[in-house]
């Protein structure tokens, strides 16, 4: 069967002009023309088949979607999302392009926080998703692109857990500083949203990593080799630099067509050098720097002046947004004003167009020209840069880019520029300009060799292979989780028995965890489901633990429980006082105790907590991003601290404990199992320290892990409301739930 791919995007490849006669035109921007390519490429290929969903780009009247919508499928393979005029205003021109479009590109004073616009952002994002429903079947791969859609991945997820789904940011992910500059419970949500893919792509690594230390600090799950734990599931974030359809261009630039265009421009132009500039109307792009370095350029470089022409192209978008607007008038004032200081009758130092350049056209500039001067503020990645380089079939031709662009990453050889400096641009254009035959062809023969390596095609497959990668990985997690047969074969096993031993872990997995470790107390709930466990006569329930005595006996004293404190250092048998384990020393302790205290002290939000035979360094309520270095520092120190003392350093879950040699909750269970007078066996537990019970079980016995993380249990179990579940249905398992059950002492 072939793959179905559902691409899904804020706007389709083709926007309707007009709905009546169907008048259509490519869209614009790196997105819609890069995944374009693709698509192309792909509609040979056997394997694949595809639906490109989005919204059409303009308001269409409901007597005609139907009708719109037939067109575009069978046409385009285009499914359309109407949305209303009052939707697009606050989604699209509001959430989109007037938050998060500023504050993703570093202008965090033009970004615009409004309550409205958010709730139309989540309602769009639930639009999409419903219709998305609406169409997709089981086995399809959903890729969703860019931040108009950051909510999308995790409401797909809720509602269509198995399939794979992966999202792709078109734009920089900036910085912490900047990312939390949205309002709390926005910036939480989008990081959630974006974690209900399995893949989340971004085009430079930078991007990746600010989003893993954003994921990190907001939502504190610790990302490890890109892979990031979310409620028993794998989310991965990687880089996937995007390219372009390198053949297409390449090849076009020898086409009969462009060979005449360029014969043409050439004839307008004379034969002055031209330096090309060429964007979407935006001020992330750094026009009006481009052409203040242009202007000092001709100051300073007066042998130059009459001798160049920059064509500066700027495409119209996003018209209805007043920043576009402004920098609309402020091109236009500089334009007019630099030619009026610097022209003549004979020279016009910039041709300067205010128009969308169709593709054959466009390949005629960037052939002919001889330099492009690309000088984003900031681009998530930037297509035109990669576009120019693979046009130069005879390898002539200077790029001079803005280090503030993702393409910057992979194009060295270019003359990389600090946009923000005029004097700079000016610098590079003269050197540009002035740069030898055989020099350009040098730089750019290594660059051309790697935008054709990895074009469009190598960077789309690329992505879908690592993102069913992931999916298979996420599978084999699922295949370990106890599924409905399982869980039934349990509970069977579980009502056949005449003795059973249940091993539960306290902390992580009967109780979430918390900041603060003695304000998690049991809850009715799980009281009531342990004294009715544990007051079966054929159950043995043992609370084993890393916890200080005095605290599961505060808790759990009046049960008929088995109690083990401190990972096995001290046991309580049902019915029977508390008694250590072995003769154990705590002499170590004062030794240890300032090393702890130092972290402690250097880690605000950290915190020491002293035990009888162990210290426990807990570091939940830190600055998470400064607790993950801290933590590898305590490790290395601890354990060279403690090589002569007889004692074990162990990292658990947000802790790092030192407690004495020869306990662990391995060993404090194996007088229990060694009886082997036990027909069922369950043991369950969340953290490294419970591997060591899980390690020492029968094969027979039933270990269950709750959580993704490694783990040699035979099973997995989501969290403590799945365990509590499991739990629940024991005890009813047999039906003596009722009776025999001793009263709670007040
Ligand atoms: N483009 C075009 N005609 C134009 C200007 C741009 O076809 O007049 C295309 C260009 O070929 C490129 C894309 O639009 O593929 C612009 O992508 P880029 O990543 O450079 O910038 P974005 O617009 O996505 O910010
Ligand atoms: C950038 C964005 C795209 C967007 C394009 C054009 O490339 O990453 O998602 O489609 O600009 O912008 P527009 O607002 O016209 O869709």
């Amino acid at each position: 069967m072939p793959m179905r791919l559902l691409i899904v995007s804020n706007r389709l490849p083709v926007t309707v002009l007009d709905e009546q006669t169907l008048k259509l035109r490519e869209s614009v921007g790196g997105l819609s023309s890069g995944l374009g390519a693709y698509i192309d490429s792909a509609k040979t290929a056997q394997d694949f088949d595809y639906i490109w969903v989005g919204w059409p780009g303009r308001t269409v009247k409901r007597q005609m979607r139907e009708k719109l919508k037939s067109a575009l499928l069978s046409g385009f393979k285009a499914y359309p999302i109407f949305l209303s005029e009052t939707a697009m205003e606050k989604f699209y021109h509001g959430f989109c392009n007037r938050t998060i479009w500023p504050l993703f590109h570093y202008f965090p004073s033009l970004a615009v926080y409004d309550e409205d616009y958010w709730t139309t952002y989540v309602q769009v994002n639930e639009e999409f998703c419903n219709e998305i429903l609406k169409i997709l079947e089981p086995g399809d791969v959903v890729w969703v692109h860019d931040y108009h859609l950051m909510l999308l991945p995790r409401m797909l997820r809720d509602k269509a857990p198995n399939n794979a789904i992966g999202f792709f940011l078109h734009i920089p992910f900036p910085s912490y500083e900047i990312f939390r500059l949205l309002p709390s419970r926005w910036r939480k949500a989008i990081l959630e949203g974006l974690l209900g893919a399995d893949l989340i792509g971004f085009h430079t690594h930078d991007y990746t990593q600010y989003f893993a230390r954003c994921v990190l600090r907001i939502l504190g799950y610790e990302p490890s080799m890109g892979r990031i734990r979310v409620n028993g599931r794998l989310s991965k974030a990687d880089t996937f630099p995007m390219g372009i359809d390198f053949d297409k261009f390449h090849s076009a630039a020898e086409s009969p067509d462009a060979t005449k265009e360029i014969e043409r421009i050439r004839k307008t132009l004379f034969a002055r050098k031209i330096v090309l500039s060429i964007d979407r109307l935006d001020y992330t792009k750094g026009i009006l720097n481009r052409l203040r370095g242009y202007e000092a350029f001709l100051e300073r470089s007066p042998s130059w002046q009459g001798k160049v022409t920059l064509v500066a192209v700027v495409v119209p978008s996003r018209v209805k947004v007043e920043h576009y607007q402004l920098m609309k008038r402020r091109i236009d004032e500089l334009v007019g004003k630099i030619n009026g200081k610097f022209g003549n009758v004979n020279w016009t130092p910039i041709l300067y167009s205010y128009k969308y350049i169709p593709f054959e056209q466009l390949i005629a500039f960037y052939r002919t020209c001889d330099v492009a001067l690309i000088t984003p503020l900031r681009d998530g990645m930037n297509l035109i840069a990669k576009e120019f380089i693979a046009t130069k079939t005879d390898g002539k031709g200077v790029l001079i880019l803005s280090e503030m662009a993702g393409a910057a990453k992979a194009m060295d050889e270019a003359l990389i520029i600090n946009p923000n400096n005029v004097e700079e641009i000016a610098d590079a254009l003269r050197e540009a300009l002035e740069m030898p035959e055989d020099e350009q062809i040098r730089r750019n023969k290594t660059m051309i060799e790697r935008i054709k390596r990895y074009d469009v095609i190598r960077w789309a497959d690329d992505f879908i292979d690592t993102l069913l990668e992931a999916k298979k990985d996420q599978e084999r997690l699922n295949i370990m989780m106890l599924g409905p047969s399982a869980r039934e074969d349990l509970e069977k096993n579980y009502r056949h028995a005449k003795k059973r031993l249940l091993f539960l872990d306290y902390d992580g997995t009967l109780v979430p965890f918390s900041n603060d470790p003695q304000s998690t107390i049991p809850g009715d709930e799980l009281l009531s489901i342990l004294r009715i466990l544990s007051g079966n006569p054929r159950n043995e329930v043992i609370l084993i633990s890393g916890r200080e005595k005095s605290v599961l006996q505060r808790w759990f004293g009046k049960l008929d429980l088995s109690l083990v404190a401190e990972h096995g250092a001290w046991i309580k048998r049902k019915s029977e006082d508390w008694r250590i384990s072995k003769p154990l020393s705590a002499s170590w302790k004062p030794l240890v105790m300032p090393v702890m205290k130092r972290y402690a002290d250097r880690l605000p939000g950290s915190f020491v907590e002293e035990k009888e035979y162990s210290l426990v360094w807990h570091y939940r309520a830190a600055d998470q991003e400064a607790a993950a270095v801290k933590v590898r520092e305590i490790m290395d120190d601890l354990v060279s601290f403690t090589a002569n003392i007889d004692v074990h350093v162990l990292r658990g879950n947000k802790i790092v404990e030192v407690r004495s040699a020869g306990v662990n909750k391995g060993l404090a269970l194996i007088p229990w199992i060694s009886k082997a007078d036990s027909e069922f066996i369950l043991a369950v537990g969340d953290d490294s320290t419970d591997e060591e019970m899980f390690r020492v079980l029968p094969d027979s016995a039933y270990s269950l892990k709750v959580g993704t993380s490694e783990s040699c249990a035979r099973f997995r179990l989501e969290g403590p409301a799945d365990v509590l579940r499991l739990l629940e249905e024991l005890k009813d398992a047999d039906g003596q739930s009722t009776r025999k059950v001793p009263a709670l002492q007040s």
